[in-house]
């Protein structure tokens, strides 16, 4: 059991606040039905979809990597702020699954041209959008920054073990983005904040070094770096999910003084619509408030909330000054929850 809540570390006295002004998204260009998996696995599409949600995802072919993804959602939104790669202070990618482990954040600002950006790699799977989020958030309410982009992006595909159908037919790969700016403190986006972790359940989903050693000299050896294909206790993952998510969410709203029915959307990783509709029943959001992408897209980890977030932003559904009731949540596990307002790019 994880230790009990303490605090919110949330946001009085923050002489200013962040907004959220842009969004993107960048999908590679094949998609697999659940269809085609199945002849690959034992599986079917009646299992899937009604387990999960999920019709289809999205695999990177040759020349997409999580750099290109991530720099082309990037762009998206640095676009629809109506910036230049210039103006930005830092580009903080959220992945679980880097194209180089010393960090795929710096490749992003060279693909940008963001030559004024310190760009840094965050890991913490699937919440490691909202982490990125809240953290990038501190860097604005301090002052230390002005513009921030967060980028969320993942290609689980090259983790995944293709021969076993309890996690191969979970997973896709996508980049999302958003564009950060600072505020006033009463226009604050980052309406309220949780990040939790335990890694005493570390074990129930792992992409892990292998324990694996070459011989050296003498009687030295060294390890081999390289890891291990994604390992999931998907039950415990779920029944971690339903308790820990409605729980952060109901907290924000308490701490804030807010009530579900105040809520314009609730967008949570996109894991299973088992569990977003668990969790929406848990708050009685009616189902057109709740948004969902399993379907087309699976679940990409850490891009899956950007990625959800710019496809409702561009068609319409969330609008400017909408309030979004948002939660990563998994491996390592970790989880969070975060309350926001989306500004939208200035008119
Ligand atoms: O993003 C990180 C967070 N991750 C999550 O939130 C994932 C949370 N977990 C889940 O979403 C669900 O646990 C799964 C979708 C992964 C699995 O659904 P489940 O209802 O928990 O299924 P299960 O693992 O209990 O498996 C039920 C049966 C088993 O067969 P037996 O042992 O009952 O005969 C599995 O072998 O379904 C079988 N099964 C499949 N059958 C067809 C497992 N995977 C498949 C498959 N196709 N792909």
């Amino acid at each position: 059991m994880p230790p009990p809540l303490g605090p919110i570390p949330s946001d009085a006295g923050a002489a200013r606040g962040m907004a959220l002004v842009g969004s993107g998204r960048a999908l590679p260009a094949a998609s697999i039905s659940n269809d085609d998996l199945s002849q690959r696995v034992t599986t079917d599409d009646a299992w899937i979809r009604s387990r999960t949600g999920i019709g289809a995802r999205r695999v990177a072919g040759p020349g997409e990597t999580v750099t290109s993804l991530a720099a082309a959602a990037g762009l998206a939104a640095l676009e629809q702020a109506g910036w230049r790669p210039a103006d930005l202070d830092m580009i903080l990618l959220a992945t679980s699954s880097p194209d180089d482990l010393f960090g795929t954040a710096p490749r992003v600002q060279a693909a940008l041209g963001a030559s004024n950006a310190v760009a840094f790699d965050l890991t913490a799977a699937c919440s490691g959008f909202l982490f990125a989020l809240i953290t990038a958030a501190q860097y604005l309410r301090s002052g230390a920054m002005e513009r921030v982009l967060v980028i969320g992006a993942d290609q689980l595909s090259r983790w995944l073990d293709w021969d076993d159908r309890r996690t191969c037919v979970l997973f896709g790969d996508g980049a999302g983005a958003v564009a950060l700016e600072a505020c006033p403190a009463e226009e604050d986006g980052l309406v309220a904040f949780r990040m939790r972790s335990d890694g005493s359940r570390n074990g129930c989903l792992t992409l892990a070094q292998v324990d694996r050693h070459q011989p050296l000299l003498g009687g030295l050896s060294a390890q081999v770096g390289g890891f291990s294909p994604i390992q999931m206790n998907g039950q415990e993952v779920y029944k971690f999910a339903v308790r820990e998510v409605p729980a952060v969410l109901a907290e924000l709203l308490q701490s804030s003084g807010l009530s579900a029915d105040q809520l314009d959307w609730l967008l949570l990783h996109q894991a299973n619509q088992r569990i977003l509709n668990a969790v929406a029943e848990r708050f009685s959001m009616p189902h057109e408030r709740v948004l969902s992408n399993l379907a087309s897209y699976g679940n990409t980890s850490a891009a899956t909330i950007p990625l959800m977030l710019d496809e409702a932003v561009r068609d319409g559904r969330i609008r400017n000054g909408h309030l979004i009731a948002s939660s990563g949540f998994g491996a390592g596990l970790s989880w969070g929850g975060a309350l926001l307002r989306w500004r939208g790019p200035a008119a």
